[in-house]
């Protein structure tokens, strides 16, 4: 019989009688059905809060990276992510960037954009002045949708008005900028642009068709930046070809964008241990990686007039250390007491030094071995836990794998009977 994916109420059943139903139409095992059930440690009812039609769990690996300094503070920084080496990669250019101050990142006030489109307003260049001229009115009815954020010091604080040419003529696009202190924003934001869209609408004569924050975040960018003995990084040489890979990826977007690739590696392994929005971020950084029109690296890295490395880094960062899923996932609370920080700012600033950093660690390793060898151990290592290694002997077969030159799964079960069979491996 031919399956039927339509399933009413679904969302309203229990979530052990979701996993039977999926259990069921998957033919999943008991073991399976036991692994999805597991919520490791996010308790059952929290996932079930948070998203609709859930029927387990999925924990990712929670490392930590070290040697961390950052604006002259010594972090730790816990990261969320599936890809080998990433971790150990951060660690290692942390550990290379670690004089004086360490990496210097620096975040502005935490505005976010909320917009506001309407359509079919006569005279729309009049209308955009005739809203400015509005401008604290708007901003007073703005500000009743967010008193407690007004109150904390925060809130709405500008507006700005466009006309945008469009297939159906022109759209009067409408900015309303709030600083949303240590929120990420988005509830913020979405309340105030549908409370005050009405408002909009009487000055226009139009009428308000998307009323939502734009994750465009242009006023919420963090800067950071690193400067290193090329000694630090192996040697004159490698640092020379780092600012050339870096010049690369400014002249070749196919590059850029796996260059970007890897700053975000650590951007968003921080932001999914602190449960951000991580489609947020990305979303926003690669348009602003687009922002003249050619999608460019969002970092530099250059020889300073000591011979010294030195690296930059631009970014915008939406992210909340209160609110959202940060307040409710318990792992990302005790992310954030690892980190030890208390506002969205200082979050943004750790967050682009990693982003710095892990972009080193992958253009070293690109310019000198490559990152095949550091992927591969922990590759080999994985094999060898698959194929039913375990203690010291994940690392006994990882290593032979590699001697070896034959990294398989296949080849890790070889290894593995043969030692049980009493073979040395
Ligand atoms: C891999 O996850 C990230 C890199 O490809 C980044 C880069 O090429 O710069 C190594």
């Amino acid at each position: 019989m031919e399956k039927n994916s339509r399933i009413p109420g679904f969302y309203k059943l229990p979530v052990e009688e979701r996993l039977k139903i999926v259990a069921e139409w998957a033919g999943l095992d008991e073991g399976e059905v036991s692994i999805l059930g597991n919520f490791g440690n996010l308790p059952r009812e929290i996932a079930d809060s948070m998203v609709e039609n859930v029927i387990g769990g999925m924990t990712y690996p929670f490392a930590v990276a070290v040697n961390f300094r950052i604006n002259g503070k010594d972090y730790l920084v816990p990261m969320v992510i599936e890809e080998p080496s990433v971790v150990a990669a951060a660690s290692n250019a942390a550990r290379m960037l670690r004089d004086g101050d360490g990496i210097k990142s620096v975040a502005g006030p935490q505005e976010m954009i909320g917009q506001i489109h309407i359509v079919g307003a006569r005279a729309p260049y009049y209308k955009a002045m005739k809203i400015l001229e509005s401008k604290q009115e708007i901003l007073d009815e703005a500000k009743k949708y967010s008193e407690t954020i007004v109150k904390l010091g925060g809130g709405p604080k500008d507006i700005e008005v466009r006309v945008v040419d469009s297939r159906m003529g022109p759209i009067i696009t409408v900015h309303i900028i709030v600083d949303v202190l240590d929120a990420m924003g988005a509830n913020t934001i979405n309340t105030i642009v549908e409370n005050i869209a009405p408002m909009i609408e009487k000055i226009t004569g139009g009428e308000a068709r998307l009323r939502i924050l734009s994750n465009y975040a242009t006023r919420r960018i963090v800067r950071a930046w690193a400067r290193t003995n090329p000694d630090n990084v192996g040697g004159r040489e490698i640092a020379e070809r780092i600012v050339e890979a870096s010049i690369i990826a400014e002249a070749d977007p196919y590059r850029a964008v796996t260059h970007n690739k890897g700053i975000m590696n650590g951007v968003i392994a921080v932001a999914l241990a602190t449960a951000q929005d991580h489609r947020a971020i990305e979303a926003g950084a690669h348009a602003y990686a687009s922002r003249t029109g050619v999608y460019k690296p969002l970092s530099t890295w250059e020889i300073d007039e000591e011979g010294y490395l030195v690296g930059s880094l631009e970014i915008p960062l939406q992210v909340g250390t209160v609110g959202g899923a940060t307040r409710v996932h318990p792992v990302a609370k005790i992310a954030l007491k690892i980190l030890g920080v208390k506002t969205a700012k200082e979050l943004a600033e750790i967050m682009a030094a990693v982003g710095l950093a892990q972009n080193l660690a992958a253009l070293r390793a690109l310019v000198s071995e490559g990152i095949q060898k550091g992927h591969m151990r922990l590759h080999a290592r994985n094999l060898a836990i698959t194929a039913g290694a375990t203690g010291e002997l994940v690392e006994k077969i990882a290593e032979r794998m590699i001697k070896d030159g034959k990294i398989t799964y296949e080849y890790a079960r070889q290894l593995l009977e043969a030692y049980l069979r009493g073979e040395k491996v």
